[in-house]
């Protein structure tokens, strides 16, 4: 939301402030939301992963106060641009979109998700719509569709995709995007996921894609503009040091 400030010297100035969204109904929320079915049943890591966001919706935003990615993303949107349309993939309850409605007011932000209590957060948080489903189908029906987005971003969501399937996925970002893809990559070591399945007795379904991006042939006309690592946090129960990559083609 902009306002105006009359200054001493009577120049108008503009401040950019935080956008407040009003409440909307259930059924506006709802209004909002496009299902689109798997083309087959859920794998048992997705079933997991979508019902632990399920019930988590309500303590997400408090939980990642501990992480600091998010002002990191916040540090990206003040040097680049995200005017435009937006798809914003693994959206969450929308604390990316939030950041990018807080420097461009008009864009208009699309999310996918497959938890739908997540997706409800989201449209609370200004966006358009959200397409509730598989990112690693919805991202190729779009393509298909012939959507396009100026700005496809994808925060903290890619490390649930296994690698060959991350491998298209990637491809078909491209697809889709018209100006920037803007991608937060956690860096999953091997390290990390024989102490978690060696501590916790559970086989991680967390997927280490960095190597993807760092050998991914890009198409013409597209180039790296950002790539920069960063510590994420430190695991409770293994302690191992968790990085992140941001990278903005
Ligand atoms: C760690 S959260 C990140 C959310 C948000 N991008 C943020 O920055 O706060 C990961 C999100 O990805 C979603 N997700 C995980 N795997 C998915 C998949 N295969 N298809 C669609 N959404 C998925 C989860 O439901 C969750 O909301």
């Amino acid at each position: 939301m902009s306002k105006i400030i009359v200054f001493e010297d009577d120049t108008p100035k503009i401040e950019v402030r935080h956008l407040e969204t009003k409440q909307k109904s259930e059924e506006e929320v709802n209004n909002h939301l496009i299902y689109i079915d798997s083309t087959s049943e859920l794998s048992a890591a997705s079933r997991f992963i979508k019902n632990h966001f399920n019930k988590g919706t309500d303590q997400y935003d408090k939980w990642l106060e501990d992480f600091h990615f998010h002002l990191l993303f916040d540090e990206i949107c003040q040097k680049y641009n995200f005017a435009g349309t937006i798809i914003d993939i693994g959206c969450g309850t929308g604390l990316g979109g939030k950041t990018i409605l807080k420097y461009n007011n008009g864009s208009r932000i699309t999310g996918i998700d497959f938890a739908e209590e997540m997706a409800k957060k989201a449209i609370q948080s200004g966006y358009a719509n959200v397409y509730v489903g598989l990112m690693e189908e919805i991202v190729p029906y779009l393509s298909s569709e012939n959507k396009k987005f100026d700005h496809v971003i994808s925060l903290g969501a890619i490390f649930h995709l296994p690698n060959d399937i991350f491998t298209n996925f990637l491809s078909s970002l491209f697809e889709i995007a018209e100006k920037s893809i803007t991608l937060e990559i956690d860096e999953i070591t091997d390290e990390f996921l024989a102490n978690v399945e060696k501590i916790q007795n559970f086989q991680a379904s967390f997927f280490n894609n960095t190597p993807i991006v760092e050998r991914f042939h890009l198409p013409n006309n597209w180039k790296i503009v950002l790539k920069e690592k960063n510590y994420m946090w430190t695991s409770p129960t293994t302690k191992d040091k968790i990085y992140r990559i941001f990278v903005r083609i």
